[in-house]
């Protein structure tokens, strides 16, 4: 078995376990939401400023790629209980987040079958690989992508309240609720990893955290003009991910920026945050 497929120690599967059960049942309590009935899809605005649809569109296509994150993951995972059975259930409800912005575009006229159609061709048409080859890795990556995901929902929201458009604005927020929810989901779990092996969980979230960048869009052929229409929209860029999301995730696991130098060059852990 490959080392990154290797089972984590007992005792950090037990943690994950417990970690997977809490918000299995936070979701059936509390978040789980009804495509057809919780969005008020009779209130589509179609006089809402067309490049929120064209950024709807992107969005779109990062949570179509779907099938290529829940591969990557139930392979490299696969050995764990904990992360197989949750990804299961994360992807049931990322399986929903694609539905709901389809549903939109089509909803509001933006854009007709034909093309839904088309951009479901081109991004199927090429598999994406997750950008890290440890399991580790990929679960800090995920917690980074969710938070960042999160955010460009939350400032797409706002863009679109300042315009009107009930449908959109509800469906980004449910969206939003589920991105914070997976994040928080995969923070703990990073969190479980530093303390079981904090050398080697930093140096995997340096690498993370030093080469991010949004899944996907960027493979596709007309991918940089949709990662500037977002950054035009003001929705998501650097200044965003460094104030909003590398800071943030750093501060949440208590690693100052100086311990993860460090652990980028192979030094030892100076232990806790400055
Ligand atoms: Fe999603
Ligand atoms: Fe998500």
């Amino acid at each position: 078995m490959p080392e990154s497929h290797a089972r984590f120690p007992k005792a950090l599967e037990a943690d994950l376990l417990r970690l997977y059960r809490d918000y299995f049942d936070m979701a059936e309590r509390r978040r789980r939401w009804s495509l057809r009935h919780d969005v008020p899809w009779a209130d589509c605005n179609p006089s809402l400023d067309p490049a929120v649809a064209d950024v709807v569109e992107s969005f779109l296509a990062v949570e179509l790629y779907l099938p290529d994150y829940v591969a990557s993951a139930m392979t490299m995972l696969r050995p764990s209980r904990a992360c197989v059975w949750f990804y299961a259930n994360w992807a049931y409800e990322e399986s929903k987040h694609s539905l709901a912005l389809g549903d939109w575009l089509l909803r509001s006229g933006r854009r007709t079958e034909a093309q839904v159609a088309d951009l479901e061709g081109r991004v199927f048409a090429r598999e994406w690989r997750v950008p890290h080859d440890s399991a580790v890795g990929m679960l800090a990556y995920a917690a980074v992508q969710e938070l960042a995901t999160g955010l460009n929902y939350r400032n797409l929201r706002r863009k679109v309240d300042g315009q009107g458009d009930p449908a959109l604005s509800r469906l980004l927020g449910l969206l939003g609720v589920d991105e914070q929810a997976h994040h928080s989901f995969f923070l703990k779990a990073v969190r479980l990893f530093l303390g079981h092996d904090r050398a080697g969980t930093l140096a995997q979230l340096y690498r993370v955290l030093h080469h991010f960048a949004m899944p996907s869009i960027y493979e596709m052929a007309d991918g940089p003009r949709r990662v500037e229409a977002v950054k035009a929209l003001g929705v998501f860029n650097d200044r965003l991910y460094f104030d909003e999301v590398y800071r943030p995730v750093l501060a949440a696991l208590g690693v100052s920026r100086p311990e993860l130098r460090r652990a980028a060059r192979g030094l030892a852990p100076t232990g806790a945050a400055a």
